[in-house]
This record gives C-alpha cells, sequence and structure tokens, in this order.
C-alpha cells in the first residue's frame, strides 16, 4: 500500500486528481437532498442527481466527470454502532457519459489501484467479480477479459450472479447494468471451498465498483437498452480507506478520531472500555455527523416530522438520548458539530457557510428533546415496571396456584379467565404461559404517548425497548399515528429505501411554477427571500424560502396573481448553457451558482424567471394551466413553507 495516503482527505485528493488526468472534468458534490425527485429522501450514491445525464441528456461539464458524493443511506440506521455501519459517507466516483466503456474502465480502476503513485495494492491481494450472465443480460466475459488483460489471474476473478453484480435502483426504474466489483483478501483464511467475494465471512472486503450502465429498467420490468452505455463508479471512501489502514472499524480511523475524542472528553468516557460504551460513542459520531451534513446542506433541512426532517429528529434525539446516558452536557451536539464543520469545511465549504444555521437548528432541536427527555424516560420505566410486576405477579400465581393467589393480580380482560381458574381450581400451566408470552411488548397507546407527549420518535422507543428485551406493538401505535391525522413517518422510511423517480411531466411542470413562484415571492416580499428547499411530489410542489414572518392574505393572493399572468402568458421556457459569470451578469437566480461547475444550465421563462438549475421542467409556462397556494406556514426559524397546486 502507498505510505504516503495517511488520511482520508489524501485519499480523496488521490482519486480525484487520477480522474481528473484521465480527462474527467471534477463537478462538485451535489446536495445531500435531491431537488424533485419524491420516490427518495436522499441522495443515496454518485449517480443520482446524474441521472437524467446517464438517460442521454447533454451535462455541461462534458462526457467524463469525476466527483465525491455526499450520500446518506439510513436503511441499516439500527446497525450503527458496529464496525462498520454509517448513515453519512463519501461516495467517490467517475462517469463516462456515453463516452469510454469497460476497457478503460477496468485498465484505469486497476492503474488506480496497484500503480505504487496511486494505491500501490499488491496484485496478489486484489480479487475481481463480474457478472455471470442470466436471462436479461450475458455473461460478462469481456470485463473478465479486460482484467485479466491488466494482470489479473484467472482464480482472483469471480462470475457472480444478478444479486452481487448488477447495479441499479432495486426495483425501480431508471439506468442499471451488470458490474465489476473489487475487493481487497483479507489474511483471514477461506471460509469454506466456495468461499468468494459473494460471501461476508470477512475474507473479501469491497473497495470499489464499475457498473456498466447500459439498460434502463421499465415499469414493467424489462430492461431496455440505454440510447448511450455509460460507466458509474462507486467507492466509499470511509470503508476504503479503513480497508486500506487494515483498520478493523471504519470508527478506529483517523476520519473518526477528532469526533470521538470531542465525545471523550465532554463525557469523560472511554471508547474502547466497555461495548455499551463504545456503541453509544459511535452513534453519537455517526449521527451527528451525518445531521451536520443535512442541516447544512446547501438545501439543508430543519428538524420535524415529516421526509427528511423526521430523519434529521430522529438522528439528532437518539444522539441525544445516547448522550445523557454517557452524561454528556447540555449543548453537547454543538461542540460535535464545530468538530465536524472544521474537519470538512475545505471539502464542503457550505458546512462552514451554512455554519451558525447547523449550531442554530441543533441547539433548538436538543433543547426541545431535552426538555422531556428525562420525563419520558421516566414514563418508559414506569410501563416497563408496569409489564415485569404484571410477570413477576403471574410467575408467583402460576407456581402457587392457590385462590389466594389469584388476588395479586390485576382484573384485566386478560387475567379475568386466570383469576377464575385459580378460585375454582383449575387453572393449568398453559393458561399462565400463554398470557406470559403477551407480556413482552410495550403497548402502542404507551408508545405512542411517548411520541406525542414527550417526544421520542417510535424508533428510539423500539430501541430502548430491545435493550430491555421488550417489543413494541408498532402496529397499535401506527394506528393511534393515523388517527391524528398525521402523515407517516412510515412512508418517508419507505421512499427512503426506494430508488430514483421518473421525471414525469407533472413534476416537471411543478418544477416550472416553482421558479416562477420564487420570482412572485421576490417580487412581492423582497430580495431577502431565497429557496431554502424544494421538494416535489405528483400532487404538489412545496417551497421553503427565507421570510421572517407569516404571510398575510394579501400577499399571497398577489403572489398567485402573479404566477397566473406568467402561466396565462404562455411564455416557452427556454434552456441555455452558459458559464456560472454569463448567468450571474444576467442576473440569473440559482442556489448554487458558486459551486455548481463552470459551465451550467439556465432555465428562462420570458421576463417572469432566469434560474441556474438542471431540469426538466414544462415547455411553456401555459401548460401549468393555473396556480394555487394550499397552505403557507412556519418551516423553522426565519424559514416558511408554502404548499401549492397547479391546474385546478
Ligand atoms: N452506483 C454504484 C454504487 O453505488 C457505483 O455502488
Amino acid at each position: 500500500m502507498n505510505p504516503n495516503i495517511q488520511t482520508a482527505d489524501d485519499l480523496r485528493s488521490l482519486f480525484l486528481n487520477f480522474m481528473q488526468k484521465k480527462g474527467h472534468a471534477l463537478i462538485p458534490s451535489a446536495s445531500i437532498i435531491p431537488e424533485n425527485d419524491p420516490t427518495v429522501l436522499f441522495t443515496t450514491a454518485g449517480m443520482h442527481p446524474l441521472v437524467p445525464y446517464l438517460q442521454g441528456q447533454k451535462h455541461p461539464m462534458g462526457k467524463r466527470l469525476t466527483d465525491v458524493q455526499k450520500c446518506i443511506r439510513t436503511g441499516d440506521i439500527d446497525e450503527v454502532g458496529d464496525n462498520s455501519h454509517l448513515t453519512f459517507f463519501e461516495m467517490l466516483g467517475n462517469w463516462s457519459l456515453g463516452d469510454y466503456f469497460k476497457k478503460e474502465a477496468i485498465s484505469w480502476s486497476w492503474e488506480f489501484l496497484t500503480s505504487p503513485e496511486y494505491l500501490g495494492i499488491e496484485p496478489e491481494r486484489l480479487a475481481f467479480s463480474v457478472f455471470a450472465g442470466d436471462e436479461d443480460c450475458p455473461r460478462d466475459e469481456e470485463a473478465a477479459s479486460y482484467w485479466k488483460q491488466a494482470g489479473v489471474k484467472e482464480d482472483h476473478i469471480f462470475f457472480l450472479p444478478k444479486e452481487n453484480n448488477w447495479w441499479g435502483p432495486a426495483g425501480i426504474t431508471g439506468p442499471c447494468g451488470p458490474d465489476s466489483e473489487m475487493f481487497i483478501i483479507t489474511d483471514k483464511p477461506p471460509c469454506g471451498p466456495d468461499c468468494s467475494p459473494a460471501c461476508d465471512c470477512g475474507r473479501y472486503l469491497e473497495i470499489w465498483n464499475d457498473v456498466f450502465m447500459q439498460y434502463d429498467k421499465q415499469k414493467d420490468g424489462t430492461f431496455k437498452p440505454l440510447s448511450q452505455k455509460n460507466v458509474d463508479t462507486g467507492m466509499g471512501l470511509e470503508r476504503t480507506f479503513c480497508v486500506l489502514k487494515g483498520v478493523k472499524s471504519v470508527y478506529d480511523t483517523s476520519i473518526f478520531a477528532g469526533i470521538i475524542g470531542k465525545i471523550q472528553e465532554l463525557s469523560g468516557k472511554k471508547y474502547g472500555s466497555d461495548e455499551e460504551t463504545t456503541r453509544a460513542i459511535r452513534i453519537i459520531a455517526d449521527h451527528m455527523r451525518t445531521a451536520t451534513f443535512i442541516i447544512g446542506d446547501d438545501r439543508g433541512v430543519t428538524p420535524s416530522n415529516v421526509d427528511q426532517g423526521y430523519v434529521l429528529r430522529r438522528l439528532i434525539r437518539r444522539a441525544v438520548r445516547h448522550g445523557m446516558k454517557l452524561g454528556m452536557p447540555q449543548g453537547f451536539t454543538c461542540e460535535i458539530a464545530k468538530v465536524i464543520i472544521a474537519q470538512y469545511k475545505a471539502t464542503y465549504p457550505e458546512l462552514e457557510s451554512h455554519g451558525e444555521f447547523i449550531l442554530e437548528q441543533l441547539k433548538l432541536e436538543e433543547e426541545r428533546f431535552s426538555r422531556t427527555l428525562k420525563k419520558g424516560v421516566a414514563e418508559f420505566e414506569k410501563v416497563v415496571g408496569n409489564i415485569r410486576r404484571t410477570r413477576e405477579a403471574l410467575e408467583a400465581a402460576k407456581a402457587e396456584k392457590t385462590p389466594e393467589s389469584a388476588g395479586k393480580l390485576r382484573p384485566t380482560p386478560e387475567m379475568q379467565p386466570i383469576i377464575a381458574a385459580l378460585k375454582d381450581g383449575t387453572a393449568t400451566d398453559e393458561m399462565f404461559d400463554r398470557v406470559l408470552s403477551t407480556l413482552d411488548t410495550i403497548d402502542g397507546r404507551s408508545a405512542f404517548k411517548l411520541y406525542d407527549t414527550y417526544g421520542f420518535p417510535i424508533e428510539i422507543t423500539t430501541e430502548m425497548a430491545a435493550e430491555q428485551g421488550l417489543k413494541v406493538d408498532t402496529e397499535g401505535f401506527d394506528e393511534r399515528f393515523k388517527q391524528h391525522q398525521a402523515t407517516s413517518h412510515a412512508g418517508a422510511e419507505h421512499r427512503f429505501k426506494g430508488g430514483l423517480a421518473d421525471a414525469s411531466e407533472e413534476t416537471a411542470k411543478l418544477h416550472t411554477a416553482t421558479h416562477l413562484l420564487q420570482a412572485a415571492l421576490r417580487k412581492v416580499l423582497g430580495d431577502e427571500v431565497h429557496q431554502k428547499g424544494s421538494n416535489i411530489t405528483a400532487e404538489r410542489l412545496r417551497f421553503d424560502f427565507s421570510f421572517g414572518r407569516k404571510m398575510t392574505d394579501e400577499e399571497k393572493a398577489e403572489v398567485e396573481k402573479l404566477v397566473n399572468e406568467a402561466i396565462q402568458a404562455a411564455v416557452p421556457v427556454v434552456c441555455e448553457e452558459m458559464t456560472v459569470a454569463e448567468a450571474r451578469a444576467q442576473g440569473a437566480m440559482g442556489l448554487f451558482e458558486s459551486k455548481y461547475g463552470e459551465r451550467v444550465k439556465v432555465y428562462t421563462m420570458g421576463k417572469y424567471s432566469k434560474e441556474i438549475c438542471g431540469g426538466p421542467h414544462a415547455r411553456n409556462t401555459g401548460d401549468l394551466k393555473s396556480f394555487k397556494i394550499k397552505k403557507e406556514e412556519a418551516s423553522s426559524a426565519g424559514v416558511r413553507r408554502i404548499k401549492a397546486v397547479i391546474g385546478v
């Protein structure tokens, strides 16, 4: 291994420099919150923001791109605390948008992995998997032959099925294809004669994935060839760095040294001293890093009870709970966030520019939850205590089976038959066991009270219950939750496990409406209005913007009128490519003007709106038919939220 790679920063710049030498343009990380994609809450891979370009749209920076992308995957959030799971990670990637294909991708991967100037890994310690072939796509002999040409021995190449060697958003439409994964072979001996990169015994550790994207998965499950052949690669920075360093846990690398150091300092507890402390420290470290990146994004969201805001709330509250267990002082979330901002600001300057906002939001959420956390824990303990006492009374009655023991049981409906049987001497062990087996669950009503009164996300209650060997009746919780007409958090959960959306006509139109809305808001309320977030579903748009107070009815009516004027004018939506400087000179609005690469797309809608944006949009403002504001409300301090619909 190249001994000059000391830090994750070294690895990141080595990769990006290498790819630039191979003719790739360096593009900035896109937002961690996908815009106008109703199917996922967070960006989950480097390719995600590039989908339109993988499908054939021209990218302003050319056909070869490289970047490091901020990603969030929270599907395994409960696993965080073990050696490897993280909810936030950085993904290094390089893309060919209809330019080079397997041959170059593989030879460059090999060069980067083995050249002493780059990773300098001994070829003997590397293994590769390629797609074994099935009815959708042939066996990838081509990829295997390029690995062999590079010098890889046959027995270091493994042909594996779709389950292992296919990349694409599972079950969802969009670009996909066979892939070839690269693994470090550790010192662990093979787990058996069939040991391969497909098993998770720990002998093979994946560090990089080259996807050969040549299909567009259709709604009916068929694979249509894409108009162009692309390469999409992904290297998880934290994991690869950990593997290269030969360290057992990603939390033991220098990436987390500063963050964990701060947690130790604040709590007086020692990482590694015992399993529970180590797990709590890892959860705090991971969740605070993710929360800092979510709030600090240019499209940063704030804690709430829906969508990304709910995930954020859950991360912060879980960190606060574990922080309380470790005896962390009030305000600890901000202290940790400061370390994270300092560590990452060179790579992600938005963390510094939104630094105050990050600290303010963390402080607020920590305070909000701390106020109720102690009482909530007491309530939780009361519920657990009741379950325990009932169990004990039942077990005692089961042992005695005397009429007197019936007096110690609470006459609940489940207990009545036992009480009656004890009194007439017909009680059996089985009767007791049946009720005892149900006494391992916290009921939905209590879980909902913890949520509603004490602000405990259901997942926190579930985690606390598990620590006591108990379950939670989440169905009962959900029923009550729905009765309270709240948007189901389960919906949010479901969505971010999903994949990528179709850029449907309806979302394009709503996106166009968002531009008109922003322009109208600035006209009516002034230039202090800036976009803070946008989210579009098939039914509505949601637009968050900076503004200090509630809008009056007159202001809302005026904004609606202006947007409807632009719609009635039926002006074409024109897209042009230009440099950032040109766009600025033309007065284009845009969230990312300082970092969205050199050349950008600018969408102009007559005299009504001009914005830097990736699209897609309606062709003509007239397509929107009409515009109506459904709701104007506070989103967080200094941020208002509008929900609006079109075509009504
Ligand atoms: N998109 C591929 C991945 O995430 C590279 O693994």
